[in-house]
């Protein structure tokens, strides 16, 4: 099987640049189609999730050019959309299947969504529910997981309470609110990323917020945009976390995208112990971006629960695996969120963590990682299950672990960041 080689380096410097924030690429893929023009999206995510986004809006009707990270969508306003006569195939993209399938929601025709083996055991029901309240009809396989047929038709306004954090379901009933019959609001139990949010207002939609309530207005004319794409924040934590290991690193990460919903991390990072200053902070296209700059720091650790947990979601994999190198190891609740992302990931996390030699905790909602003082973590085979960020998380573990690393399947990073281990050997000393 083909691997990875990872060994143990000296420091991780020099400058980088991420690929372009998946989260925010979704969003504009999508409402660039249902736009009147062409918009021009540059540093548009080299993702491949994102690009599955991309392959389905084409197959709805919208036209899509690619050249390099720039992207050029045409799109013919909101009801433009065409039934496609093939399944659409989101791949390992959960934002995918189910931000779309709230606009799916509001077409006049029945479109079939599916998506590879991960996808296919992933809940679906969390935005049945609601969708399926605005009045479409949705049919899954055993009532909640993909394939799912999505007969479309006119939809009521709602007013939902999302029962758990999640920005996909918040999106959905936002994004099939613009085909309803009057103002749709969401309130959810605890922030999330609001980069739909955003995104609605920079295509012209009329969004309002109050509190933890997020309110869309029906039938708005969406123009065409011209936007930069900040860097993804959740790849660049690989980097900073790699980065943080070593005294005598000094990284550059530029052009990052900085969301108040997204950077969690970074106080959390700080937190820790971690020398990570912002450089540059300004705003663009309604999202706040800035360069980071990284040196080598000692890793405190510490408890992450509660509300912070839907904040750093997305990282909490890269943290976990970090916590054999900190002083009081990584202790992770309330996430039981972890066990429906691209793989088990509290799982996976528990069992490539033993194999490196950390002592671990695994519980059904987090776990338990010993600090340095449970003892130094040696090479090992490590299998991330086909999730990218299992894969990447274990590369950067694996630098400060004795001997050789092997990270099996490590494509799957390309899911979100394809030349992740190229850019790795790059920055790296020995
Ligand atoms: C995402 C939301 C989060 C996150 C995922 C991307 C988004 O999922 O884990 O990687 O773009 O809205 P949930 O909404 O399921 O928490």
């Amino acid at each position: 099987m083909k691997f990875e080689s990872v060994s143990p380096v000296k420091s991780l410097s020099g400058a980088v640049e991420v690929p372009g924030d998946k989260s925010i690429s979704h969003r504009y893929a999508m409402l660039a189609a249902l736009a009147e023009g062409t918009s021009e999206l540059r540093n548009f995510a080299a993702a491949h999730d994102c690009h599955s986004t991309l392959a389905c809006m084409k197959a709805l009707g919208a036209g899509v050019e690619v050249q390099g990270s720039t992207v050029r969508i045409t799109g013919h306003g909101l009801r433009s959309l065409k039934s496609s006569w093939r399944t659409l195939d989101a791949e390992n993209s959960g934002t995918t299947i189910r931000l779309l399938s709230g606009i799916l929601s509001g077409q006049s025709f029945t479109t079939k969504i599916t998506g590879d083996a991960s996808l296919q055991k992933r809940p679906m029901k969390r935005v049945m529910t609601p969708l399926r309240q605005m009045g479409a009809d949705i049919r899954a396989r055993d009532e909640n997981f993909p394939p799912l047929e999505i007969h479309g038709g006119t939809l009521r306004a709602i007013h939902y309470q999302t029962p758990m954090a999640s920005a996909q379901v918040k999106s959905a009933v936002l994004l099939a609110g613009l085909y309803a019959d009057g103002e749709t609001s969401v309130t959810e139990p605890v922030a999330t990323r609001d980069h739909t949010e955003l995104a609605l207002q920079e295509f012209g939609a009329t969004v309002r917020k109050s509190g933890r309530t997020i309110s869309v207005e029906p039938n708005p004319a969406l123009r065409a945009v011209s936007l930069d794409v900040p860097g993804d924040l959740s790849s660049a934590v690989f980097l900073t976390s790699a980065a943080s290991l070593f005294p005598e690193s000094n990284l550059y990460i530029a052009n990052v995208g900085l969301n108040p919903t997204r950077s969690a991390i970074l106080d959390f990072f700080n937190q820790m112990g971690a020398a990570v200053s912002i450089i540059n902070l300004h705003t663009n296209g309604g999202e706040v971006v800035g360069d980071l700059s990284v040196k080598g720091g000692q890793l405190k650790g510490g408890l992450i629960s509660g509300e912070l947990v839907p904040l750093l979601i997305d990282e909490l994999p890269m943290l976990a695996a970090l916590g054999p190198y900190t002083e009081q190891g990584i202790e992770i609740r309330d996430a039981a969120e972890l066990r429906v992302k691209e793989s088990d990931r509290i799982s996976a996390l528990a069992d490539n963590l033993n194999r490196l030699g950390a002592k671990v905790e695994e519980r059904p909602d987090g776990l338990r990682v010993e600090g340095r003082y449970a003892g130094t973590l040696h090479g090992a085979e490590i299998d991330p299950r086909g999730d990218h960020r299992i894969a990447m998380a274990f590369a950067v573990a694996g630098l400060g672990a004795t001997g050789e690393t092997r990270i099996l399947d490590p494509d799957c990073a390309a899911v979100s960041y394809p030349a992740f281990f190229a850019e790795l050997r790059r920055l790296a000393a020995f």
